[in-house]
């Protein structure tokens, strides 16, 4: 039977490096019946190595560079998992992906609260007023009390808090937790391994819990309850939707408490998919016309095909295979032969898909990041944006002969979004940019292995490139005569000013007022 017409949740994870974004994604993927056996997202070994040795850093640093698409089904749902990459190098990936989901769970470390990338992602979510759910991680270790990371939460992101399921003590002391609105207790027959027992209970005061002989670390966890129970709002599933506040549930991944709770509370109260912003006007899912946009492209997912991705997130319509579509910036029709869907473990041709499902289209470098498609109607979604590179590099080639193989390589990567690619107006060295120092070896393993081009990076005396943009362009023409050293123009044709330093992009915009040096831009 066809998917088509049932219920959609697309969500992401974000989290700081290490806080367990990959075992929690597991342990869902087991929770929801899309996997039998954890272990499928991050491989390891020989497994892992089968699978994307094409990208020797990541086995090397232990990484996850590469981000995908898990769908499952779960009561009856379709849930599309996007995965984020977790290195905060790749954050412009990572934003890019958030522009393509309906809600987003947050996971904290609870020896950590709220760390430096979690926050920088919050703040996209809060952008675009993206529902979050907070788990709070590892509570079979030690970390800081239960009320001081929810104070975080609500002073730092400024949300309203419920707590949603509580721990009933923490580390070597570790229980349990309570779910509260299920009013069940989740723990172990032996103490201190993974979930495998519920507890039915008359409501966290009632005599069940009391019988169970947990002594001074239940009547601590039970009075911190009653307190947080008190202190903080009850879940209300308009104000979450909207935005304003988060449910929380305290957890351990790897033990799989709280996993359940969190998947159910995405099956019922996370939101539908919701509609999406374009420049002439609202696209609303249930429109019959199919249109989406391309946040990611990748290239050589699988090195035996040496195919290339685009992940397009549908936004209205009822999308089958075998259709043709207009990608709205070249005006040509494309024909979806063979579409993918990305299942847990394995990709398959899609037949159908509803807003909010991902769909993969293989291609060969037409369709780019920010591409809307629509059936005929020119249309252009907004919102994906492209951050100002903060490390800029001279490309030099070790063998001259190769330029042209050069110059497709970078383009190819500029195209998958891994680097941006600027060209000088004087002089023919292009310059890369790029967001974290790391995605400059990506870029010459990757040149390396798939391209066979040995590259060379060279300082430059510039230390940040901006977009520039002005409704004079006698002005604007001037001030890039002046500048012309510091010109160059992106792949769009757009022209960017480099400047040495923070000082003097400060000082030339205040000099010129009536230019804006954009940090970000619209892509599309
Ligand atoms: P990430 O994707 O957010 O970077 O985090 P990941 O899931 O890889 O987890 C980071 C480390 O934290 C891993 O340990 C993982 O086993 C551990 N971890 C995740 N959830 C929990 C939890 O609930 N409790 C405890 N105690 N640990 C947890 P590692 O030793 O770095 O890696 P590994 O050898 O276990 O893979």
């Amino acid at each position: 039977m066809s998917s088509y017409t049932k219920h959609r949740r697309t969500f992401a994870i974000i989290s700081h490096p290490d806080a367990g974004k990959t075992t929690l994604t597991e342990k869902l993927l087991v929770a929801g019946g899309a996997i039998h056996m954890a272990g499928a997202v991050k491989t390891r070994g020989d497994q892992r190595r089968a699978r994307s040795d094409w990208m020797k850093i990541e086995q090397d640093r232990g990484i996850s560079v590469t981000s995908s698409v898990m769908t499952f089904e779960y009561q009856g749902l379709i849930c599309n998992l996007l995965d984020t990459p977790g290195h905060e190098d790749f954050s412009e990936d990572t934003y890019r992906t958030l522009t393509a989901v309906d809600s987003a769970i947050m996971v904290i470390d609870a020896a950590k609260g709220i760390e430096q990338q979690t926050r920088k992602l919050f703040e996209v979510c809060r952008l675009r007023d993206i529902p979050i759910i907070t788990y709070i991680n590892k509570l079979d270790r030690e970390g800081h009390d239960p009320f001081e990371l929810l104070d975080e939460i609500q002073e730092v992101l400024q949300l309203d808090i419920a707590p949603v399921v509580w721990p009933i003590g923490m580390g070597v002391d570790f229980k349990g937790c309570y779910d509260l609105q299920k009013d069940e207790f989740l723990t172990s027959e032996k103490s201190n391994t993974a979930w495998d027992k519920t507890v039915k209970c008359d409501g966290p005061g009632g005599n069940t819990l009391k019988q169970m002989g947990f002594g001074a670390t239940l009547d601590s966890a039970l009075e911190n309850l009653e307190l947080a129970k008190e202190a903080y709002s009850d879940f209300d599933e308009e104000a979450y939707q909207e935005g304003y506040l988060t449910p929380v549930i305290f957890g351990s991944a790897l033990k799989d408490y709280g996993v359940k709770a969190l998947i159910d509370l995405i099956a019922a109260h996370a939101p539908d998919p919701r509609p999406s912003p374009a420049a002439s006007r609202i696209v609303q899912p249930d429109e019959d016309k199919v249109t989406g946009f391309v946040f990611k492209v990748q290239a050589n997912m699988d090195k035996n095909h040496r195919d290339r991705v685009a992940f397009m997130r549908l936004c209205s319509g009822h999308f089958k295979r075998g259709m043709k579509i207009k990608q709205v910036r070249t005006g040509k029709d494309i024909m979806m032969h063979s579409p993918i869907m990305f299942l847990a473990q394995d990709r398959e041709i899609v037949g159908d898909a509803a807003p909010g499902d991902v769909i993969g289209i293989p291609n060969h470098g037409t369709v780019r990041v920010g591409d809307t498609f629509s059936e005929g109607e020119d249309l252009r979604f907004t919102g994906l944006p492209v951050f100002a590179p903060e490390i800029l590099r001279r490309v030099r080639l070790g063998d001259t002969t190769r330029i042209k193989q050069m110059r497709a390589a970078l383009e190819d990567l500029a195209e998958e979004g891994l680097i941006q690619v600027f060209k000088p107006s004087l002089g023919a060295n292009w310059i890369v940019g790029v967001v974290g120092i790391l995605q400059l070896d990506v870029l010459k393993d990757r040149a390396r292995n798939e391209y066979r081009i040995d590259l060379q990076f060279e300082g430059i005396p510039y230390e940040l490139a901006c977009w520039l943009k002005s409704d004079d362009p006698k002005t604007l023409d001037t001030f890039m005569t002046n500048q012309r050293n510091a010109i160059v123009t992106d792949r769009a044709g757009d022209p960017v000013f480099l400047a040495k330093s923070e000082w003097e992009y400060n000082y030339l915009s205040d000099k010129n007022p009536d230019i804006k040096f954009l940090k970000v831009k619209e892509l599309g």
